[in-house]
């Protein structure tokens, strides 16, 4: 369980929560997730209840349960995803330059009607089909890093193979210069890394994010290329074209969730195999057979908990949230509910119900799944298809970033030339 020592600060428990519904979770610091992370999230999804709160991160409930979530997630009048509260935004701005507007990732923050409108125009975008026409490149990236490794009998893979792909795939189709993925990727980590932190804090980071994309936005606006940027200019909201503020809240967002999402996924599908020659052995024999492991790893190792606010006073599985109160949808727990999935820590290829929510639920799923298989199905391919058979360095043991997306931070693999 939790070692209480280097976790955040406890608030108080309020009254309206009761002893039996309170569970000592710290998302970003607590040492168990930081040595094994999916032991621990089945740990809590086997023993806490449906719907918990926590003392820790200035106190939030947790909805965990797989009934819970599906609804919570489509439930957007009682769960908020406008959760910059309006007084706090208020606040800062008076103290920021006249016409200072807050960066905002869109449309994960907003609620529908407007959640709607706003996610039109990246649906074609990320469409089945736009994303099939990138496969071949990916293929090309994963056989250059993959080779690039396999004579030296080991590797660190997040940093030789695991950033790589991803980061470079959506550089490339956002039009954004490589050279600068370095740089990209540790504003993206300082970001995710941060506990839930104060609103002034986290508009400095979105705002550097917004700042690296200005000028390459404004010179696409001109300059149309075949890149995504210049496709998101031609679209309109409601009939009207897009303003250079409008651009700057989806690339925000697109910029957090292409630069880091996948790795974790990848990070977290090649430990599973490092762990299991024979599932190794199975999928090299069969690689028909890697769409399906594919979603199987997905559901035992989902890694996106995501944040609402109670809009109201409301009941949710016997517990009373309040007006204002953070939320945590925690998508993976959800994904080892044992009342859903038997033996849910189990990887279980012949699993009949497949149908998880490591990609969320309800109107904000996300937008970019389609993309994000297509990368993970490629590097197992192309890793099972050109390195023997590979396992962890017992002498180094993978650790976890913790946080709304968990992740392990380095892998080490060995294998035998
Ligand atoms: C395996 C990788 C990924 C996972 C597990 C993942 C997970 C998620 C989850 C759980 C949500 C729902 C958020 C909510 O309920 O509020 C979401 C939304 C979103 N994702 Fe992903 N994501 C991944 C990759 C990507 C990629 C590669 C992109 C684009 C480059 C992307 C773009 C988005 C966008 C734009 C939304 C917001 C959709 C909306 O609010 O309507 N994601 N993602």
């Amino acid at each position: 369980m939790s070692e209480a020592a280097t976790m955040s600060a406890l608030v108080p428990q309020p009254a309206h929560v009761p002893d039996a519904l309170v569970y000592d979770f710290d998302m970003y610091h607590e040492p168990a997730m930081e040595r094994d992370a999916p032991a621990r999230l089945l740990e809590i999804a086997r023993e806490a209840p449906p719907v918990f709160w926590t003392p820790h991160n200035g106190g939030h409930w947790v909805v965990k349960s797989y009934p819970a979530i599906m609804k919570a997630a489509r439930d957007w009048e009682n769960f908020s995803s406008e959760h910059i509260p309006r007084e706090e935004a208020e606040a800062l701005l008076a103290n920021l330059p006249a016409g200072t507007v807050i960066v905002q990732p869109v449309p994960i923050l907003l609620d529908p009607p407007d959640h709607t409108r706003f996610r039109l125009p990246l649906q074609p975008v990320f469409s089945p089909k736009a994303m099939m026409k990138l496969q071949a490149h990916i293929r090309e990236l994963a056989i250059e890093l993959v080779e690039g490794v396999k004579q030296q009998g080991h590797c660190e893979f997040v940093s030789a193979i695991g950033e790589r792909i991803p980061t470079q795939v959506f550089l490339e189709i956002f039009g954004l210069p490589l050279e600068r993925q370095d740089d990209f990727r540790k504003l993206v980590e300082e970001h995710l890394s941060d506990d839930f932190g104060t609103l002034d804090n986290s508009q400095r980071k979105l705002r550097r994010m917004a700042d690296i994309m200005h000028d390459t936005l404004v010179e696409r606006r001109e300059n149309p290329r075949d890149d995504l940027i210049s496709v998101l200019w031609q679209s309109t909201v409601d009939g009207r074209p897009l303003t250079l503020e409008d651009m700057q809240n989806y690339c925000v967002l697109l910029f957090i969730a292409g630069l880091d999402t996948v790795m974790n996924g990848m990070g977290h599908g090649v430990r599973h195999l490092a762990m299991h020659p024979e599932l190794q052995a199975q999928l090299r024999a069969n690689p028909r057979l890697i769409v399906e492991a594919n979603e199987e790893l997905l559901r035992r190792y989902g890694f996106v908990a995501v944040i609402r606010r109670a809009a109201r006073d409301f009941e949710c599985e016997g517990a009373q949230l309040k007006r204002g109160e953070r939320v945590s949808l925690s998508y993976p727990m959800a994904n080892l509910d044992p009342a859903e999935f038997a033996d849910p820590g189990r990887f279980d290829l012949g699993r009949e119900n497949k149908v998880h929510l490591t990609f969320g639920g309800g109107p904000h799923r996300c937008v970019g799944s389609h993309l994000a298989r297509i990368e993970l199905q490629t590097l197992y391919e192309e890793m099972l298809a050109r390195l023997p058979a590979f396992r962890l360095d017992p002498d180094r043991p993978v650790r976890y970033r913790c946080g709304p997306v968990t992740g392990p931070r380095e892998i080490h693999l060995l294998w035998d030339n």
